[in-house]
């Protein structure tokens, strides 16, 4: 695939025609892989485009240009992803961090300042972002609760936390939402839940942990179980991040007024419940 002597710029030319057929973004993607092989800033690979890869180097290269040929996404195979500013660690044990959690968050923080906010909990932690940033970024004190029903999620959640300063801040456990049963009520509730219809997890997706993702068939299975158990955690917010035209589900539901706010693409991405009716 890359002869003995290649230079970065003929092997990221190489790689990205070998990912067009399976990534938008295959230069991109050649350019990170490339840097992470390295182990050098993506500018430094511009001011050395003929620099030549070293036999091991072209190797590792090779290596992992074929793993994102098969559509293991990146930030599994670099163990790393930025979320808020911040470097996470992942794995496949976790979802990766997505952007549009990001909106989640900048909410929470918001309503943090604004609001009589102190004890936090948030479902499905996976990697830990969300608790993370919030707790991170809040000036106020919080208390924060982060569970998962996955223990290879929370360690790296935990891992996570570790590497930000923030092991006392954020309490993690491992429970199944639905076998949980709290001692108070929280004041915020912050949840990315499994929303993904199942016949949409495939290529990337498939990589990704199936219980992160799977919403059942409509993709709704696991919020419409959530909806009520949510009415028992608070009498104040929660804040839940949703696919792509289920606000018109979550719009209707029993439980709790509801607003939404959109994502940079119009679409409405959190739903922000409050109220709770009984
Ligand atoms: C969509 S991921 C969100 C991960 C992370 N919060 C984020 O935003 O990137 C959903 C998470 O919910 C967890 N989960 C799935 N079913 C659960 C349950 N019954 N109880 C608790 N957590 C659950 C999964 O293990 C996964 O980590």
């Amino acid at each position: 695939m890359f002869a003995k002597t290649e230079t970065i710029s003929s092997s990221i030319d190489k790689a990205s025609k070998i990912l067009s057929c399976i990534s938008p973004t295959a230069r991109l993607d050649s350019e990170i892989l490339l840097s992470f092989i390295l182990k050098k800033e993506k500018s430094w690979l511009i001011t050395h485009r003929e620099y030549l890869l070293n036999a091991a180097e072209a190797e590792a290269y090779k290596k992992v240009i074929l793993r994102r040929k098969d559509h293991e996404p990146i930030a599994y195979i670099t163990n790393k992803k930025e979320f808020m500013g911040l470097d996470f660690y992942v794995d496949r044990s976790v979802l990766i961090p997505r952007p549009e959690t990001e909106i989640l968050v900048e909410k929470a923080l918001d309503i943090i300042k604004s609001g009589n906010i102190q004890s936090v909990l948030e479902i499905g932690t996976g990697s830990g972002i969300i608790s993370c940033s919030t707790a991170y970024y809040s000036s106020q004190k919080l208390s924060i609760e982060a569970l998962d029903i996955s223990g290879s999620a929370l360690a790296v959640a935990k891992k996570n936390a570790f590497s930000l300063g923030l092991t006392k801040s954020i309490n993690f456990s491992e429970i199944d939402i639905f076998d949980f049963e709290p001692k108070k009520k929280y004041d915020l509730i912050l949840t990315n839940p499994p929303y993904v219809k199942d016949s949409e997890i495939i290529d990337e997706l498939s990589y990704e942990p199936f219980n992160a993702l799977s919403g059942g068939k409509n993709g709704l299975n696991f919020i419409t179980l959530l909806l009520p158990k949510l009415s028992l955690l608070t009498d104040n917010i929660c804040l839940m991040e949703i696919g792509e035209g289920q606000d018109k589900y979550l719009k209707h539901n029993q439980f709790f007024e509801t607003e939404f706010i959109e994502d940079l693409a119009g679409i409405n991405r959190v739903a922000m419940l409050t109220n709770v009716t009984y």
